[in-house]
């Protein structure tokens, strides 16, 4: 597989500029990523405050990299100047690649996606960072779907070094290609997978994730179990993670996943993400999620 991801990668059209559409946390860090190792990103939202939110977390790493040597301040500049934050679409018929990173909804993302594919060049690709939706479904409004490939990147993106490669059935080999190097130029380590809900990682994760609903549904005390999953070795435990993912994603996934295996996943994961998402408690991106941040 890793011959296979070089084989695509010393193949591919070079990704010189890229864009991303949803500047959450996934967006935000796909494009601070990008920019890091050289290819401007511009990066699109509908809400000024979530591009506010997305440029600050970029010019917090980026002077983490000064303060810790690895970058020259003109060096970190640089690197700033090729995030561009935009609530248009300007600039978007230059650039060769945009990553979809809009909420893991399938109306909202074929809205988007058909939205999008009429604002950029005929060659682009578009790259969508579904964690759950295959992607045959988000193609459907496409007309260019050979343009369209899964790049499913991990959370926080400037630390996880896999990203998913997802090939449709319509998904030209290009559009594999382009993906795979530009997840290789971004330092990261590609695996092209098969197109299924939930792909690979996501489809153990999940099983994770509801074994540990089970627990609190059953009444165990969140901290005590993270607590315990770091002491077994976890980097980080069950309830702090899905603070992390955001409640609502990861209620959308469990969705997608207990949809496309309903043998393996009972719904008792329901009774708990649904309830912290009822509550508005969705993790860190609202200031509460399992714990609360300030
Ligand atoms: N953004 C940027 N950098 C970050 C970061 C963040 N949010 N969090 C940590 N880092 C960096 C730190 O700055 C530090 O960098 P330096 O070594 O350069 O100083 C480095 O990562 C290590 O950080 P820490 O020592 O503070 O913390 P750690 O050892 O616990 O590692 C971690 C952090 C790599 C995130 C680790 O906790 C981990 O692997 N957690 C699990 C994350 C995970 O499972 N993600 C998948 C989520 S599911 C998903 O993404 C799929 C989906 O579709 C929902
Ligand atoms: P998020 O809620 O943090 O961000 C979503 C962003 O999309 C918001 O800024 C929102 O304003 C924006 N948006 C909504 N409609 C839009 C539109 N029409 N045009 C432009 N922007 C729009 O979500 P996230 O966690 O970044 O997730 C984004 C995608 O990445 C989802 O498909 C999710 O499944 C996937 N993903 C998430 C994680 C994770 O851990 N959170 C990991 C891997 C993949």
């Amino acid at each position: 597989l890793k011959k296979l991801c070089r084989v695509h990668a010393r193949e591919a059209r070079p990704v010189k500029s890229a864009a991303v559409l949803g500047a959450g946390i996934m967006g935000g860090g796909i494009a601070f990523a990008s920019a890091l190792k050289g290819v401007p990103a511009r990066m699109k939202d509908i809400s000024q405050g979530q591009l506010d939110l997305g440029s600050g977390e970029a010019d917090k790493l980026l002077a983490r990299q000064v303060r810790q040597g690895r970058l020259a301040p003109d060096q970190a500049e640089a690197v700033r100047r090729g995030i561009v934050a935009q609530l248009d679409y300007a600039g978007f018929q230059q650039v060769d690649l945009v990553v979809e990173a809009v909420v893991e909804n399938i109306d909202v993302k074929h809205a988007v996606l058909a939205e999008l594919e009429t604002m950029i060049a005929e060659d682009a690709i578009i790259a969508s960072n579904t964690s759950s939706l295959r992607i045959d479904d988000l193609a459907v409004p496409l007309s260019r779907p050979h343009n369209f490939v899964g790049m499913h990147f991990f959370n926080p993106v400037p630390v996880m070094p896999l990203v998913e490669i997802v090939k449709g059935e319509k998904t030209g080999m290009a559009a594999v290609s382009a993906a795979v190097g530009y997840a290789a130029a971004m330092g990261k380590t590609p695996v092209v997978v098969k197109d299924c809900p939930g792909f690979l990682v996501n489809r153990i994760l999940i099983a994770n994730t509801r074994a540990f609903c089970q627990l609190v549904a059953d009444g165990a005390d969140f901290e005590l179990v993270d607590r315990a999953m770091e002491d077994f070795g976890w980097p980080m435990g069950p309830a702090y993670l899905m603070d992390v993912v955001g409640m609502d994603t990861g209620s959308h996934v469990c969705k997608v996943i207990a949809a496309g295996y309903p043998e393996r996943m009972a719904s008792t994961w329901q009774d708990v993400l649904e309830l912290m998402v009822g509550h508005k408690r969705l993790g860190q991106k609202t200031g509460a999620g399992f714990y609360r941040y300030e």
